[in-house]
């Protein structure tokens, strides 16, 4: 990366190199000032080299500048490359052995004092996470930074060459669109030209690439920017990046070969292994068996349903689920005996705060079976659970989606504490046949699971009507370590079975034609049968960066209040640009 101000990369000199004149560019990491002699670690994006200014080799006025240079600051050096002598060379960077000697310093871009510290001593602490990103041009400088947005480079120029490779065009779909439906909220961009109407930025672009199919553009990818309105997690941004794929004349097995074959290749490129195929588990396996759709089987820790042991019995709560159509479902922690009241006290926490009114607990001890439900249950209830010594047993009474979200964070709570999680492994795990729709437990409203485009599983069509509940859909998540890695399915190509899915999802014809009526018409006018998945590459690209934030793979990322503090967005806007907008911000003066 030679150019007319410099003749390589700081990180990129070697013992090799000595006696070769150089011209480097970069920015001051570290100044030692010896009496007399100068060292400056200079750093540019290839890594950090030392530079000695020393009377024997550099003249006195570039010598008393490089005193004078701040950290930070951008300088030109001209010099030397030589060996370092065996006592000061440094195992710990790449170029350790030589150091450049400078017979030239030109201060190219002074630094004022710098807000946050970039260079970091071994062991020291980071400055906090909102300082970093209000002055990011300063934590971007990061080495580690650095790597992770290589890293996510390398990632995209993967998965651009084999899916292109494989005959998949890669095609731009509007930022500036109608609502799509992904389950959240859309951000919405006033039109100027048009009082009172908005465009909504793509949640994705799921109904353009179902338009391509539709217009035998028939293997499309796109690495995709999508907007949502939602509660923000470590593991989710306002603004995130998919590998958005869809192909025509396929079914469930073509896409998810097709899915496993890039995960394969992005873990390769990060130098890590994905299995050539990835476990099964059907959602209603996966929701018995760990409470959740996205089971982390890093760790086993399965629940089982012990109503039986409880139905005889007198025990208040689990009478009262048991008798309103709900079970008792519970967990054993083997050796979690010897919890203390404090730490069974903490699960029971985290189960409230999931939902559940609370944990029954069972501790299995040598001689006894301890703890409120115990002396409910008689000794044959208490053999048909099978609890072995040292185990502590957790239950939650009630309806599932009660009991499945609370045991799912204790299952994973109890985990960590008891060391159960492999780390370094990676479980792969394709989740498949979900319901095609969720019901809400308040208003009985009938939602998509994933979206209202999804194709219920032809088996299952004549049940549509009848029974919605006992439908499912043609598709498959893929999740790692508990994490959901990407999710797609089969589409609807039948618009007929569109309108049905539109009716039982509440959407009335005319709301359908407003909404989607540019879909029902291409439906109708020739379609495929589709269908596609997407990735968050964010999240992969995370994993593979070895990061344990989003934020740490995204060059201008936002808070988890959805703001972002260096450029200071969202901000007001000048009345008169409202004006222009037609708007008018409730509650404010202006009108
Ligand atoms: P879905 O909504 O499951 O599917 O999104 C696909 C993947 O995108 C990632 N993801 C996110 N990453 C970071 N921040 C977020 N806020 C966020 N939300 C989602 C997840 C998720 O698995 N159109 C469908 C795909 C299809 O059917 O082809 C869709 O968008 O890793």
């Amino acid at each position: 990366m030679a150019t007319s101000l410099r003749s390589r990369l700081c990180g990129s000199v070697r013992a090799s190199d000595a006696g070769t004149k150089v011209r480097l560019g970069g920015w001051v990491h570290r100044t030692r000032d010896l009496g007399g002699i100068v060292f400056v670690d200079l750093r540019d994006r290839a890594g950090i080299v030392q530079v000695s200014f020393d009377p024997r080799w550099t003249p006195p006025e570039v010598l008393r500048r490089a005193g004078a240079v701040g950290v930070e600051s951008v300088v030109l050096v001209e010099g030397e490359i030589a060996a370092r002598p065996p006592e000061s060379r440094n195992a710990d960077l790449a170029t350790g052995d030589v150091e450049v000697r400078a017979t030239g310093l030109q201060l190219s871009g002074p630094s004022v004092t710098p807000a946050i510290p970039v260079a970091r001593g071994k062991g020291e602490q980071l400055p906090a996470e909102e300082l970093r990103l209000r002055h990011r041009y300063l934590d971007l400088r990061r080495p580690e930074l650095h790597a992770n947005l290589e890293m996510r480079h390398r990632l995209m120029q993967t998965t651009r060459r084999h899916l292109s490779d494989r005959g998949f065009l890669e095609i731009e779909t509007p930022i500036l669109t109608k609502p799509t439906p992904e389950g959240a909220r859309d951000y919405i961009v006033p039109s100027r030209m048009h009082a009172g109407e908005f465009y909504a930025l793509p949640q994705s672009p799921q109904l353009y690439k179902q338009l391509l199919m539709i217009a035998g553009y028939d293997r499309y990818f796109q690495i995709a920017r999508c907007f949502r309105d939602e509660d923000l997690r470590a593991d989710r941004q306002p603004e995130f990046t998919q590998i958005d794929i869809e192909a025509a004349f396929v079914g469930r097995e073509d896409i998810m070969s097709v899915a496993e074959g890039l995960i394969g290749e992005l873990f390769a490129e990060s130098g890590a292994a994905a299995p050539a195929h990835f476990r099964r588990m059907s959602y209603a396996d996966a929701m018995e068996r760990y409470g959740t759709d996205r089971p982390d089987l890093r760790f086993g820790l399965e629940l089982f349903d012990a109503s039986d042991a409880f139905r005889e019995t007198e025990f208040g709560i689990a009478r009262s689920a048991l008798g309103s159509g709900g079970r008792v479902r519970g967990l054993r922690l083997p050796g979690a005996a010897g919890f203390s009241r404090k730490q069974a006290d903490e699960l029971e926490e985290i189960a409230k705060s999931a939902g559940a009114g609370g944990l029954i607990r069972l501790r299995r001890t040598a001689d006894s079976v301890e703890g409120p439900a115990a002396k409910f249950l008689g000794a044959e209830a208490v053999a048909r659970l099978a609890l072995a010594d040292g185990d502590l047993a957790l239950f939650v009474a009630g309806p599932d989606r009660v009991s499945s979200p609370a045991l799912d964070r204790v299952r994973h709570e109890a985990a960590r504490r008891l060391a159960l999680v492999r780390e370094g492994a990676r479980e792969f795990l394709w989740v498949l046949d979900f319901p095609l729709f969720e019901q809400d437990a308040e208003t009985g409203r009938l939602n998509a699971t994933h979206h209202p485009f999804t194709s219920p599983h032809p088996d299952d069509l004549r049940h549509l009507e009848s029974d919605p509940a006992r439908v499912r859909a043609v598709a498959y998540d893929v999740v790692l370590n508990g994490m959901e890695l990407g999710g797609g399915s089969i589409r609807i190509h039948d618009p007929a079975v569109q309108e049905r899915v539109f009716r039982l999802l509440g959407i009335d014809e005319a709301a359908a034609r407003l909404r989607f009526g540019f879909l029902l018409e291409g439906l109708r006018s020739g379609a495929p049968p589709h269908g596609g998945i997407a990735f968050g590459f964010d999240r992969i690209a995370m994993l593979l960066a070895g990061a344990s934030s989003l934020r740490d793979v995204i060059a201008f990322p936002k808070t988890t209040a959805a703001r972002a503090l260096f450029e200071g967005a969202p901000s007001t806007v000048p009345a008169e640009d409202l004006d222009d907008l037609h708007i008018r911000v409730a509650g404010t003066a202006h009108d």
